[in-house]
């Protein structure tokens, strides 16, 4: 083994405002999205527009959502699969009913929940996943190990039931970072490399109960399941929909443009009613990078998407495909929404093209009283949108293989669209107003004057620039709520505006106030910098629905700031919450809400609030996570009894290295490891 004479794999570069993510995650997870030229110029009008002039139950009969409470169709599962006998469900109340004190801001070097529930790692980065995998050791790292072992930086958390005591948990492995998995000098670069795309990815892991009479979760031995799988960046793809095959998709190594290798930076994600996992490629622009010159007839389009040719990553070092110059269209095969069947380790993932490209959060579904389902998904960057899918054809709720094959259809066919929010004035003291689902395509016929289906799927943002959607501050998680019906949107946060865009008075947002330390007094920042949750009614609670109303449920921060709102709920009573990122429900149809990057000395967390009756704005936040890590997941297990959460990147905060960490979570050894949690009553 070569050995890496340069420590500092990849520059941290000089950064502008970041909020108060580490600038080390930023370059790593989104290749310092905010330091680009705005991928979004178009004139469409912006969620901070309809702020500044606005300023100021339903039945699961009708709705269902697929969440914690849903029930998985089409596996043949027991009845009350991964549900508890009765008498256990009495002893043990749910979490949505149990009454905690919330765990205070803190800056600990652990993961803390309230006084009287337990936690524990279920799964770490390195940990065996595929039967053949060696045991980790970090200074022994090979590109096939990586390959069978658990990634780095989980996001997303599903799980699937299989039995009464078993499920299937399905996690995310966003992206890597160099700086803290790697000793100094004991790699050369292009080792590095194919470790790190063998650490993106996907994982699954057989989980079972720890007891009968406590919400804990175990990792079933690797040799004992038949399910456990790893998907990476070379995983093959079949890629489906209207845009599959197009010119557009095909490479060199690819002529029929139908299967790509690999899924990247994938962020957040969903369950389908059909027991599939939907799962997001983000930031995917950010692996792409010039050797030369780049291809003019995809300018318009590579700068929409921010994929630059600048140097990153440098994988085209390692696999010309990532090379601009050579291969144009790589970048087109990213960007998609990637369905995953975990029941089926040997099937080949699906990239959706019919659910547009763009830097897909995730994707979560609802199904319509008509059995038609809607995919609610979230472009997480500064000024984009929201869309909606709603399929052609209605959800087949038989078990049996003819319905599995139907319903792996659904996503294939159906209309696109995009939002567009219009405020309806400050007079009644809220933040709210209409809204309308605007059409792009469908599988046969564009509604954008000027593109074909392909072109609207290809470059989904340049359409929607086309029909005037609202440039939304970070759409991260959208998901129904699986009780109520409504829709909730968390909008991270934009710190650029105020500087971008000049700021109002009439918009409370165009200026928020931060701490700079747990200890500090609060003070005014210019932008964004807390974030907000939107809560969206759909026309008649009716998922198909072309028309839907909306408001802000919370304005995120310090209770003790003027510009903060928790639904009415008194201030003095809820906890500080700062950047929502990630959204789940409990079987009560509680919101749950984590955090990335709090601008308020914190480290980042979970929290719980109702959505009605008295509690609803009622903020109490479960948990925290480690030194310099975000709150990812969260998934409320079917029963109501236990709560997963990835702590993505514990210790990445600026200057740490691998040598001298900011943090050793999971304290398993002097360096960190991302990790999956599981809380619970015991
Ligand atoms: Fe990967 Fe939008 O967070
Ligand atoms: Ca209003
Ligand atoms: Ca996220």
């Amino acid at each position: 083994m070569t050995t890496h004479p340069n420590r500092r794999l990849l520059p941290l570069l000089p950064s502008g405002p970041h909020g108060s993510r580490s600038d080390m995650t930023c370059h790593y997870r989104c290749g310092n999205a905010c330091d680009h030229p705005q991928p979004n110029q178009s004139a469409n009008e912006s969620m901070r527009d309809l702020v500044e002039r606005s300023i100021a139950r339903r039945s699961m009969l009708k709705t269902t959502a697929v969440g914690a409470g849903a029930l998985v169709i089409g596996h043949s599962l027991p009845p009350g699969a991964a549900a508890v006998p009765d008498g256990v469900t009495r002893r043990m109340p749910p979490l949505s009913n149990l009454r905690f004190t919330p765990v205070a801001p803190n800056t600990r070097d652990s993961v803390t929940v309230p006084k009287g529930f337990g936690h524990h790692v279920v799964i770490s980065w390195g940990d065996r996943v595929v039967p053949g995998a060696p045991r980790f050791n970090v200074r022994a790292q090979t590109p096939e190990a990586a390959a069978l072992q658990f990634g780095y930086n989980c996001d997303y958390v599903g799980v699937l039931p299989l039995s009464r005591t078993r499920a299937l948990l399905v996690v995310n492995h966003e992206y890597t970072n160099e700086e803290l998995m790697f000793p100094a000098g004991a790699y050369d670069d292009d080792t590095i490399r194919r470790i790190a795309m063998a650490s993106h990815g996907m994982s699954v892991v057989e989980i079972k109960r720890d007891t009968r009479t406590s919400g804990a979760w175990r990792r079933v031995a690797v040799s004992r399941t038949r399910y456990n799988r790893r998907v990476t960046a070379s995983t093959p793809m079949r890629v489906t929909g209207p845009a599959a095959g197009h010119p557009r998709l095909r490479t060199s190594a690819d002529p029929s443009g139908r299967v790509v290798l690999g899924t990247l930076n994938n962020c957040a994600g969903g369950m389908t009613p059909w027991g599939t996992v939907l799962t997001g490629e983000e930031n995917f622009n950010q692996y792409f990078e010039a050797s030369g010159t780049t291809d003019p007839r995809y300018a318009e389009s590579y700068a929409r998407y921010g994929i630059t040719g600048a140097p990153g990553r440098n994988w085209k070092a390692t696999d010309p495909r990532f090379d601009l110059t050579k291969e144009p269209h790589e970048p087109f095969r990213f960007g998609w929404v990637v369905e995953l069947d975990p029941y089926r380790p040997g099937s080949r993932p699906r990239k959706l093209t019919m659910l547009g490209r763009f830097k897909h959060e995730g994707a979560n579904i609802a199904v319509d009283r008509n059995g038609r389902i809607a995919a609610y998904m979230g472009d997480d960057e500064r000024g984009d949108y929201i869309y909606k899918f709603v399929s052609r054809d209605r959800l087949n709720r038989r078990d049996s293989a003819r319905a599995r094959r139907h319903n792996r259809t659904l996503l294939e066919h159906g209309t696109l669209f995009v939002a567009r929010f219009t405020g309806d004035g400050v007079d009644d003291g809220v933040y709210d107003g209409t809204g309308r689902w605007r059409r792009l395509t469908n599988d046969t016929e564009s509604f954008v004057d000027g593109m074909s289906v392909a072109d609207v799927l290809i470059d989904t943002r340049l359409a929607a620039d086309r029909v005037e959607a609202t440039r939304m501050d970070r759409p991260e998680d959208i998901e129904p709520n699986p009780v109520t019906g409504k829709v909730y949107c968390a909008l991270t946060n934009n710190s650029q505006r105020g500087t971008t865009y000049p700021p109002d008075e009439a918009n409370p947002l165009a200026t928020s106030m931060v701490r700079a330390s747990l200890d500090a007094p609060l003070t005014p920042a210019p932008g964004n910098r807390n974030g907000y949750v939107l809560e969206i009614t759909e026309d008649e609670d009716r998922p198909v629905a072309r028309d839907f109303r909306w408001k802000l449920f919370l304005v995120c921060g310090d209770p003790d700031a003027p510009e903060t709102y928790f639904a009415g709920y008194p201030k003095d009573k809820v906890s500080p919450i700062s950047c929502p990122d990630n959204v789940a429900f409990d079987p009560e149809g509680n919101l749950w809400i984590s955090t990335d990057g709090n601008a308020l000395g914190s480290n980042d967390g979970l929290f719980r609030v109702p959505v009605r009756g008295p509690e609803r704005g009622h903020v109490k936040q479960f948990l925290t996570v480690p030194v310099g890590a975000e709150t990812c997941g969260p998934l409320i297990t079917r029963d109501g009894r236990a709560v997963f959460v990835a702590a993505q990147h514990p210790g990445e905060t600026d200057g740490s290295t691998f040598e001298s960490p900011a943090s050793t979570w999971p304290h398993t050894h002097d360096f960190p490891r991302p990790s999956v949690v599981v809380a619970y009553r015991p």
